[in-house]
């Protein structure tokens, strides 16, 4: 078995000999766009939500002639099986402008790279879900929509990981972003949940962030819980008065927050709306997902 299998415009290769041109518009300009997905019983999870965001984010950069949903499903489903032979998987998939002149042009690269990286899919450590994480509020702001517009889930990622790199020299799990106005977007790879007297608050699209399927998915999960969840401006002062913090993605799923920098949140350990969400999460997710019959490995 292998660390990652990649499909490169359609070439399933093994993940240690997958390359891109290094006149690829991906590679040298960051001009490109992707979505992280993952499985639940070995079948992706929110395909569709996924492929709308990815198409959303590339008719944003104004590039076009990407395979069909149809066709990235079919690639996607064939990777499984052989990165892993039981359990879930990450999958990345990423469309870059492709191979061309160095221009900014974008007729000079007619044809997107398209990539799928599929590797094992691991949760958050079970004592990362029971002791919660810290974070910090990074001193990067988040790009303002009318520069690189945060709600592109663009591969061009250098404020996101400025911020992150503040996190690492913290310690802490995760980099809170503001807006210019001093409002919370979200985190460096994760969007951002406050839990004040049984609500679970989140920053609205207007404060400038991405809008993450998981983020969106949890409106449903409060819905089916009983948990009301809605959008609400918050600035740094509600540290101070909400019960409880979360982050949300993808592949993290839910992870409680127990500080951020020096200030602790609530009582400093992971809040029951947050736990009882996560669970609620995952029933729905496994129940959403029923197993798939698996193809034959191609490598
Ligand atoms: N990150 N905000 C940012 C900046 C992100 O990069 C992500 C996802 C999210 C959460 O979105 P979603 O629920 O759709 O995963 C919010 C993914 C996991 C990544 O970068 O791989």
């Amino acid at each position: 078995m292998l660390d990652s299998v990649v499909n490169i415009n359609g070439i399933l290769t093994p993940g240690n000999r997958a390359t891109v041109s290094v006149f690829d518009h991906g590679f040298l300009y960051g001009d490109g766009v992707y979505e992280t997905l993952r499985s639940y019983n070995r079948k992706p999870f929110l395909l569709k939500q996924h492929f709308t965001r990815l198409r959303t984010s590339a008719r944003r950069l104004l590039l076009q002639n990407l395979p069909s949903d149809r066709e990235l499903e079919s690639r996607i489903l064939e990777t499984i099986p052989t990165v892993h032979p039981t359990g879930e998987v990450t999958i990345r998939i990423l469309v870059t402008r492709g191979v061309g002149e160095l221009s900014y042009n974008p007729t000079a690269c007619p044809t997107p790279t398209t990539i799928i990286i599929t590797r094992p899919h691991h949760n958050p450590p079970d004592e990362v879900i029971r002791k919660g994480i810290k974070l910090i509020v990074a001193s990067v702001v988040r790009n303002h929509p009318r520069s690189v517009d945060p709600s592109i889930k663009s591969n061009n990622l250098l404020n996101n990981i400025l911020a992150m790199q503040e996190a690492f020299q913290l310690g802490a799990a995760e980099a809170i972003l503001l807006n210019q106005r001093g409002e919370l977007t979200e985190c460096s790879q994760s969007n951002l949940f406050a839990v004040r007297n049984g609500v679970a608050l989140t920053p609205p699209l207007k404060s400038g962030l991405l809008e993450g399927v998981t983020r969106n998915f949890l409106f449903e999960v409060g819905a089916q819980l009983g948990t009301q969840v809605r959008e609400c401006v918050l600035t740094e002062e509600d540290f101070h008065s909400v019960d409880e913090l979360f982050i949300t993605s993808t592949t993290r799923e839910i992870v409680p927050v127990v500080s951020v920098g020096n200030q602790v949140i609530g009582d400093g350990t992971p809040g029951p709306i947050t736990s009882a969400l996560l669970a609620k999460l995952r029933e729905m997710a496994q129940a959403a997902n029923s197993p798939i019959e698996e193809s034959n490995s191609k490598l």
